[in-house]
């Protein structure tokens, strides 16, 4: 990221963390794809003073880190201050396993620890390092937690890319602490110094709950959960297949997010039995609370899990999936192209998985070479549902 003519993003000078040395893996790696951003490197410089004065005290455990994509702020601030004891909360489980395979192998393994999002990961912290999510309800659920239990003397170094920071974002960090102060800028990320809890503010409401008139059921989300309580527009036109979907005892909503399919499958087959399964800890929280409010909660069983690891090979009659074309803010077809892997892999011969999809995508060809004989089953403006059928086509 930083050159040799580069000054750096500033800050005191510490021992120096190798961030190019960091990996994504198991999350997806191509060449525009990146395991740390200037973002990282503007929070641990912004952050330089008050980590090295932790590493002082020997107070690692002081130190609490959010939305850390794949260990970059975790492992930097361990290496350049010698800190352990970090507590650390990543949504991705796929940035949840690269931050601990980039800790053994750059020896800085046991250093941190993975928390959910809960109380305890702020409890007592004096620096919290954060890089901030684009939702709104994501920043609103983790400014208050932080607020609530973080040292009352608790200075955030939060940061993000110029582009996706909105003076609305600074509203919401104000309804929480008294000092939202931005600073510095290098290489298109900014800097919010957030420091002055606010008290007597009540905490939002998490998970949200909303009514869905159209499916007749209660959606609910957790702040970081794609759609948040709304229907995807996709979903709601894979719903509409939904009787011409293959019997089966068992069936699996692939990347669930607030769980709207499994709830929808669990109350129009009311023997079913549905895995709810997704790699983001907001989402399979959020799924648990939608089938909760349902009633559901005996039929659906919610797993995270990255792209259906923890399921054994020819397990599943069904599979549900409206796959996901970005990976984080880049646009890239990599994710879409393993979940349909993994639908390839679990899938019992005879079994079907149900796609849709943006109508200018064409996935046909590689549905069918990854699970089996691929059928287009609808179109409409936007976007196009697929069936495909485990074990009768050339799956590759
Ligand atoms: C387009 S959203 C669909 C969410 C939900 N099914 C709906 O219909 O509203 C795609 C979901 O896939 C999840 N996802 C992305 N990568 C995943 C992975 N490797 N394993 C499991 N789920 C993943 C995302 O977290 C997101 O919730």
């Amino acid at each position: 990221m930083s050159s040799m003519q580069d000054p750096g993003p500033g800050g005191p000078a510490t021992a120096s963390f190798d961030f190019p040395a960091l990996r994504r893996f198991p999350d997806i790696e191509a060449p525009n794809l990146y395991a740390h951003d200037a973002t990282d490197e503007l929070i641990l410089a912004g952050a330089a003073d008050r980590l090295a004065a932790l590493a002082g005290t020997h107070d690692g455990g002081s130190l609490a880190v959010v939305g850390d994509r794949y260990g970059a702020l975790a492992l930097g601030a361990a290496a350049r201050h010698g800190l352990a004891g970090i507590r650390v909360h990543q949504d991705a489980l796929s940035g949840e396993l690269a931050a601990a395979n980039n800790a053994e192998r750059l020896g800085l393994g046991g250093r941190h620890v993975s928390m959910p999002l809960v109380p305890g990961l702020f409890s007592g912290a004096t620096v919290v390092l954060w890089q901030l999510p684009r939702s709104l309800d994501e920043l609103a659920e983790t400014a208050a937690l932080i607020r609530t239990h973080a040292a009352p003397g608790v200075q955030v170094v939060a940061g993000g890319r110029v582009k996706h920071m909105t003076l609305a974002m600074n509203e919401v960090l104000g309804s929480h602490f008294h000092h939202v102060v931005p600073g510095r800028a290098w290489h298109k990320s900014r800097l919010l110094m957030v420091d002055g809890p606010r008290e007597g503010v009540p905490a939002p409401d998490f998970p949200r709950k909303e009514f869905n008139a159209h499916l007749g059921l209660w959606l609910c989300a957790h702040g970081a959960t794609f759609g948040g309580t709304k229907l995807d527009l996709g979903t709601r036109f894979l719903l509409d297949f939904l009787p011409r979907m293959r019997p089966a005892a068992t069936a699996v909503d692939l990347g669930c997010g607030n769980g709207t399919i499994a709830a929808a499958l669990a109350t129009a087959r009311p023997g079913l039995q549905v895995w709810a399964t997704d790699q983001s800890a907001a989402a399979v929280a959020s799924a648990a609370a939608t089938a909760a409010a349902n009633g559901l909660g005996a039929q659906v069983t919610v797993v995270r899990d990255d792209a259906l690891a923890r399921f054994p090979a020819g397990s599943a009659e069904l599979v549900v999936l409206n796959p996901p074309f970005h990976v984080g803010a880049t646009v890239h077809a990599g994710i879409a192209l393993k979940l349909f892997d993994a639908a390839g892999r679990v899938l019992a011969p005879g079994g079907e998985l149900w796609t849709v999809y943006n109508r200018h995508l064409d996935y046909r060809p590689q549905l069918q070479g990854r699970v089996g004989a691929t059928e287009v089953m609808g179109r409409n403006s936007k976007f196009t549902v697929a069936r495909s059928v485990a074990g009768w086509g050339s799956r590759g």
